[in-house]
């Protein structure tokens, strides 16, 4: 069995403040029973991982960040090293999200050897993948997600699974408001599945896929109903606590 995750990519969003009150909020609404169905990730802003972690203490939640360097220290003025991360008290880290691949410049080989540098330094990845809109009018969406995934492989011999988590994010339904509709995630999933395969059949059975791009209140329940889709990577829902709290009640099996 698989334990759904909802995860809350804040993005660069936030406050001490509004951090303060948001995680209370999201506690408040986490009851014991769904709490222990479901896996809570927050995914703040670097700057905002030690106070919200701290407040993360004596909750369900668990911490994530959005970014790493592949480096352990040194000279890489304005990056952030996993051991920094986990020093912090993160147990996750989310890598190439679509952001960082279109603007940041996170390549696939990248992406593959930041999945590496996480591991090895004891953060759990979240592996994203996903087309662009104009790369699934041309039919070439299988291609994109096996490509993304076969650099990961092939930086990690594949070992990192089943215990790294993949999130399918199609680039064209974030922030737009427009969701994959349950018939396309499920076979983004199924084939994301099929490619873990490649690794070992545990690693097929066992690592947790999340759909990622305007999962909402409404769309949840459906998108997790589906049998590949373990739970959500969850943008701008996840700043609002009784969206969030609404997201992952969806998940509880
Ligand atoms: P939205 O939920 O705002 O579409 O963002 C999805 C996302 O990018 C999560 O990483």
């Amino acid at each position: 069995m698989r334990r759904p995750m909802v995860a809350g990519n804040w993005k660069m969003n936030g406050n001490r403040e509004m951090a303060g009150n948001l995680i209370s909020e999201i506690d408040r609404g986490l009851s014991v029973e769904l709490a222990t169905s479901v896996e809570v990730l927050v995914c703040p802003p670097y700057v905002l991982l030690e106070s919200t972690g701290a407040l993360c203490s004596d909750t369900p939640m668990k911490l994530g960040a959005q970014n790493l360097d592949i480096h352990e220290s040194g000279a890489f003025t304005g990056e952030i090293s996993g051991p920094m991360l986990l020093d912090c008290g993160c147990e996750y880290v989310i890598v190439g999200h679509s952001e960082r691949r279109a603007l940041f410049g996170d390549t696939d080989e990248l992406v593959g050897i930041k999945t590496r540098a996480a591991f090895e330094k004891g953060l759990v990845p979240i592996v994203c993948v996903g087309e662009t809109q104009e790369e699934r009018e041309k039919g070439v969406m299988a291609n994109v997600v096996s490509r993304q995934l076969e650099a990961v492989f092939s930086e990690t011999q594949g070992n990192v699974f089943p215990k790294a988590l993949v999130a399918y994010e199609p680039v064209w339904a974030i922030g737009t408001g427009l969701t994959a509709s349950e018939a396309q995630a499920q076979e983004v999933h199924a084939l994301i599945r099929e490619r873990l395969s490649q690794v070992s059949a545990e690693a097929a059975d066992s690592t947790r896929i999340l759909y990622g791009g305007s999962v909402k209140p409404e769309n949840a329940e459906g998108l997790f109903g589906q049998p590949d889709i373990d739970g959500g990577l969850i943008g701008g829902a996840s700043l609002h606590a009784q969206d969030f709290i609404d997201i992952i009640s969806a998940a509880k099996s």
